[in-house]
Protein backbone atom coordinates (compact mmCIF):
# COMPACT_ATOMS: atom_id res chain seq x y z
CA UNK A 1 0.00 0.00 0.00
CA UNK A 2 1.37 3.31 -0.79
CA UNK A 3 2.27 5.74 1.86
CA UNK A 4 -1.49 7.74 3.25
CA UNK A 5 0.43 11.25 3.57
CA UNK A 6 1.58 10.60 -0.17
CA UNK A 7 -1.70 9.43 -1.00
CA UNK A 8 -3.33 12.44 0.68
CA UNK A 9 -1.66 14.99 -1.73
CA UNK A 10 -1.95 12.76 -4.94
CA UNK A 11 -5.72 13.35 -4.40
CA UNK A 12 -5.56 17.16 -2.98
CA UNK A 13 -5.71 18.86 -6.18
CA UNK A 14 -7.17 22.01 -6.14
CA UNK A 15 -10.14 20.07 -8.23
CA UNK A 16 -10.49 17.78 -6.03
CA UNK A 17 -10.48 20.24 -2.95
CA UNK A 18 -13.69 22.06 -5.43
CA UNK A 19 -15.36 18.51 -5.29
CA UNK A 20 -16.04 18.93 -1.98
CA UNK A 21 -17.75 22.53 -1.91
CA UNK A 22 -21.26 21.41 -2.48
CA UNK A 23 -20.93 23.45 -5.68
CA UNK A 24 -23.86 22.14 -7.88
CA UNK A 25 -23.01 20.68 -11.06
CA UNK A 26 -23.83 23.80 -13.22
CA UNK A 27 -21.10 25.73 -11.40
CA UNK A 28 -18.34 23.38 -11.27
CA UNK A 29 -16.50 24.87 -14.07
CA UNK A 30 -17.13 28.78 -12.47
CA UNK A 31 -14.20 30.90 -11.79
CA UNK A 32 -12.62 34.60 -12.42
CA UNK A 33 -11.39 33.33 -15.26
CA UNK A 34 -14.53 32.12 -17.15
CA UNK A 35 -16.88 34.92 -15.46
CA UNK A 36 -18.09 36.33 -18.65
CA UNK A 37 -17.69 40.20 -17.81
CA UNK A 38 -15.36 42.11 -16.27
CA UNK A 39 -14.83 40.59 -12.12
CA UNK A 40 -14.90 43.77 -9.91
CA UNK A 41 -12.15 45.02 -8.49
CA UNK A 42 -13.63 45.43 -4.73
CA UNK A 43 -14.68 40.99 -4.96
CA UNK A 44 -10.82 40.13 -6.36
CA UNK A 45 -9.16 42.46 -3.41
CA UNK A 46 -12.07 40.42 -0.63
CA UNK A 47 -11.06 37.00 -2.22
CA UNK A 48 -7.12 38.01 -2.12
CA UNK A 49 -6.32 39.79 0.90
CA UNK A 50 -8.61 37.69 3.17
CA UNK A 51 -10.61 40.45 4.44
CA UNK A 52 -11.57 39.70 7.80
CA UNK A 53 -15.36 40.79 7.60
CA UNK A 54 -18.39 38.83 4.88
CA UNK A 55 -19.06 39.72 1.96
CA UNK A 56 -22.36 40.57 0.47
CA UNK A 57 -22.95 40.06 -3.26
CA UNK A 58 -26.74 42.06 -4.26
CA UNK A 59 -28.20 43.26 -7.00
CA UNK A 60 -30.66 42.28 -9.61
CA UNK A 61 -30.76 38.55 -11.26
CA UNK A 62 -28.54 37.36 -13.61
CA UNK A 63 -25.54 40.27 -12.72
CA UNK A 64 -23.10 37.55 -12.21
CA UNK A 65 -23.42 37.70 -8.04
CA UNK A 66 -23.45 33.78 -7.40
CA UNK A 67 -20.89 33.18 -10.12
CA UNK A 68 -18.69 35.76 -8.42
CA UNK A 69 -19.13 34.25 -5.07
CA UNK A 70 -18.00 30.89 -6.69
CA UNK A 71 -15.46 32.26 -8.60
CA UNK A 72 -14.10 33.18 -4.89
CA UNK A 73 -14.57 29.34 -3.58
CA UNK A 74 -12.59 28.42 -6.38
CA UNK A 75 -9.80 30.84 -5.56
CA UNK A 76 -9.56 29.92 -2.13
CA UNK A 77 -9.23 26.19 -2.70
CA UNK A 78 -6.22 27.17 -5.10
CA UNK A 79 -4.39 29.26 -2.61
CA UNK A 80 -1.34 31.49 -3.43
CA UNK A 81 0.70 31.13 -0.67
CA UNK A 82 1.16 34.54 1.86
CA UNK A 83 4.31 35.39 2.94
CA UNK A 84 5.51 32.77 5.47
CA UNK A 85 2.49 30.42 4.45
CA UNK A 86 3.15 26.95 3.79
CA UNK A 87 0.97 25.88 0.88
CA UNK A 88 1.30 22.24 2.08
CA UNK A 89 -0.06 23.36 5.78
CA UNK A 90 -2.95 25.11 3.97
CA UNK A 91 -3.45 21.34 1.96
CA UNK A 92 -3.30 19.31 4.93
CA UNK A 93 -5.70 20.90 6.94
CA UNK A 94 -7.91 21.25 3.92
CA UNK A 95 -8.72 17.58 3.55
CA UNK A 96 -9.05 15.29 6.75
CA UNK A 97 -8.90 12.47 4.65
CA UNK A 98 -8.49 9.12 7.06
CA UNK A 99 -4.88 7.61 6.08
CA UNK A 100 -5.08 5.26 2.97
CA UNK A 101 -9.16 6.93 2.40
CA UNK A 102 -10.06 7.10 -0.90
CA UNK A 103 -12.11 9.94 -2.48
CA UNK A 104 -13.98 8.04 -3.98
CA UNK A 105 -18.12 9.10 -2.96
CA UNK A 106 -17.01 11.38 -0.68
CA UNK A 107 -19.39 14.35 -0.11
CA UNK A 108 -19.32 17.18 2.21
CA UNK A 109 -21.76 15.73 4.06
CA UNK A 110 -19.13 13.55 5.59
CA UNK A 111 -15.94 15.21 5.26
CA UNK A 112 -15.13 18.33 5.94
CA UNK A 113 -13.87 20.95 3.49
CA UNK A 114 -12.82 24.31 4.44
CA UNK A 115 -15.11 26.29 2.70
CA UNK A 116 -18.82 25.19 1.90
CA UNK A 117 -21.55 26.06 -0.51
CA UNK A 118 -25.12 26.15 0.11
CA UNK A 119 -28.43 27.40 -1.04
CA UNK A 120 -30.63 29.49 1.63
CA UNK A 121 -33.55 27.49 0.31
CA UNK A 122 -31.67 24.31 0.78
CA UNK A 123 -30.80 25.20 4.36
CA UNK A 124 -34.45 26.11 5.21
CA UNK A 125 -35.85 23.13 3.95
CA UNK A 126 -33.32 21.71 6.22
CA UNK A 127 -34.98 24.25 8.94
CA UNK A 128 -38.46 23.14 8.42
CA UNK A 129 -37.91 18.87 9.09
CA UNK A 130 -39.08 18.23 12.42
CA UNK A 131 -35.47 16.19 12.96
CA UNK A 132 -33.84 18.97 12.14
CA UNK A 133 -30.64 19.19 14.48
CA UNK A 134 -29.62 22.74 14.52
CA UNK A 135 -27.07 21.96 17.44
CA UNK A 136 -24.91 19.62 14.92
CA UNK A 137 -25.72 22.07 12.28
CA UNK A 138 -23.61 24.69 13.97
CA UNK A 139 -21.13 22.10 15.39
CA UNK A 140 -20.62 21.19 12.00
CA UNK A 141 -20.03 24.66 10.88
CA UNK A 142 -18.11 25.51 13.45
CA UNK A 143 -15.48 22.59 13.39
CA UNK A 144 -15.02 22.29 9.70
CA UNK A 145 -16.23 25.48 7.54
CA UNK A 146 -13.58 28.46 7.50
CA UNK A 147 -15.35 30.26 4.72
CA UNK A 148 -19.47 29.76 4.21
CA UNK A 149 -20.87 30.96 0.95
CA UNK A 150 -24.59 30.91 1.55
CA UNK A 151 -26.49 31.67 -1.84
CA UNK A 152 -29.84 33.06 -3.15
CA UNK A 153 -30.66 34.47 0.74
CA UNK A 154 -34.45 35.00 0.07
CA UNK A 155 -36.05 38.30 -0.43
CA UNK A 156 -39.55 37.17 1.26
CA UNK A 157 -40.09 38.85 4.67
CA UNK A 158 -38.16 36.75 7.11
CA UNK A 159 -40.74 35.18 10.56
CA UNK A 160 -38.91 35.88 13.92
CA UNK A 161 -38.02 32.47 13.70
CA UNK A 162 -35.97 32.42 10.50
CA UNK A 163 -34.83 36.05 11.37
CA UNK A 164 -33.10 34.27 14.53
CA UNK A 165 -32.25 31.35 12.23
CA UNK A 166 -30.42 33.68 9.78
CA UNK A 167 -29.02 35.96 12.57
CA UNK A 168 -27.31 32.93 14.06
CA UNK A 169 -25.22 32.27 10.70
CA UNK A 170 -24.73 36.21 10.38
CA UNK A 171 -23.09 35.87 14.05
CA UNK A 172 -21.04 32.53 12.96
CA UNK A 173 -17.78 33.82 11.53
CA UNK A 174 -17.05 36.42 14.73
CA UNK A 175 -16.67 33.54 17.23
CA UNK A 176 -12.93 32.72 15.61
CA UNK A 177 -11.15 34.41 13.67
CA UNK A 178 -10.27 33.76 9.72
CA UNK A 179 -13.69 32.76 9.14
CA UNK A 180 -16.31 34.77 6.63
CA UNK A 181 -19.47 34.36 4.85
CA UNK A 182 -20.36 35.56 1.54
CA UNK A 183 -24.05 35.97 0.85
CA UNK A 184 -25.54 36.70 -2.18
CA UNK A 185 -29.15 38.11 -2.34
CA UNK A 186 -31.59 40.27 -5.02
CA UNK A 187 -32.66 42.54 -2.36
CA UNK A 188 -31.25 45.90 -2.33
CA UNK A 189 -30.57 47.52 1.59
CA UNK A 190 -33.37 50.15 1.15
CA UNK A 191 -35.35 46.80 1.62
CA UNK A 192 -33.61 44.63 4.44
CA UNK A 193 -35.05 46.20 7.69
CA UNK A 194 -38.63 45.42 5.67
CA UNK A 195 -36.84 41.64 4.84
CA UNK A 196 -34.70 40.68 7.22
CA UNK A 197 -35.92 42.40 10.54
CA UNK A 198 -33.67 45.40 12.69
CA UNK A 199 -31.18 43.52 14.13
CA UNK A 200 -30.17 41.54 11.12
CA UNK A 201 -30.11 44.89 8.99
CA UNK A 202 -27.84 46.46 11.52
CA UNK A 203 -25.12 43.74 11.02
CA UNK A 204 -25.07 43.91 7.16
CA UNK A 205 -24.96 47.17 7.13
CA UNK A 206 -22.14 47.30 9.17
CA UNK A 207 -18.77 48.00 7.73
CA UNK A 208 -16.96 46.30 10.28
CA UNK A 209 -19.04 43.09 9.55
CA UNK A 210 -19.55 43.09 5.46
CA UNK A 211 -18.79 44.46 2.89
CA UNK A 212 -22.07 44.50 0.91
CA UNK A 213 -21.09 45.24 -2.81
CA UNK A 214 -23.45 45.70 -5.46
CA UNK A 215 -23.08 43.51 -8.49
CA UNK A 216 -24.13 45.88 -11.32
CA UNK A 217 -23.11 43.85 -14.72
CA UNK A 218 -25.33 43.81 -17.25
CA UNK A 219 -27.84 40.83 -17.55
CA UNK A 220 -25.64 37.75 -17.91
CA UNK A 221 -27.68 35.12 -19.46
CA UNK A 222 -28.06 35.03 -23.07
CA UNK A 223 -31.47 36.17 -24.00
CA UNK A 224 -32.08 36.95 -20.08
CA UNK A 225 -34.66 39.80 -19.40
CA UNK A 226 -32.05 41.56 -17.94
CA UNK A 227 -29.50 41.50 -20.67
N1 LIG B 1 -17.68 32.43 -13.11
C1 LIG B 1 -18.49 32.18 -14.14
N2 LIG B 1 -18.09 31.40 -15.17
C2 LIG B 1 -18.89 31.16 -16.24
N3 LIG B 1 -20.14 31.64 -16.36
C3 LIG B 1 -20.62 32.41 -15.36
C4 LIG B 1 -19.83 32.72 -14.20
N4 LIG B 1 -20.56 33.51 -13.40
C5 LIG B 1 -21.75 33.69 -14.01
N5 LIG B 1 -21.79 33.04 -15.21
C6 LIG B 1 -22.90 33.05 -16.20
O1 LIG B 1 -23.71 34.18 -15.97
C7 LIG B 1 -25.05 33.79 -15.67
C8 LIG B 1 -25.60 34.68 -14.56
O2 LIG B 1 -24.77 34.64 -13.42
P1 LIG B 1 -25.30 34.33 -11.95
O3 LIG B 1 -24.10 34.32 -11.10
O4 LIG B 1 -26.16 33.14 -11.93
O5 LIG B 1 -26.17 35.64 -11.68
P2 LIG B 1 -26.99 36.05 -10.36
O6 LIG B 1 -26.55 35.19 -9.25
O7 LIG B 1 -26.67 37.50 -10.19
O8 LIG B 1 -28.45 35.85 -10.72
C9 LIG B 1 -24.95 32.32 -15.27
O9 LIG B 1 -26.11 31.63 -15.58
C10 LIG B 1 -23.80 31.84 -16.09
O10 LIG B 1 -24.23 31.52 -17.39
MG1 LIG C 1 -27.74 33.80 -8.15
Amino acid sequence: MSDPQTEVFRWNTPESRFALLGVPEWGKDYSFASFPGTVPPEVLAWAAEREPRGLILYGAGSRGKTGLGISILRSLVTPTPLPGERLEQWNMMTIPLLPGASMEGITPDYIGAPCHFVQWDRVLEKYRRERFDQTAWFDGLNTDIDVLMIDDVSAEKVSAYKESFLLRHIEWPFEKKGRALILTMNTHPSKWPDVFGDRTTARLLNPKWFLAYEVKGTGLRTGSRNG
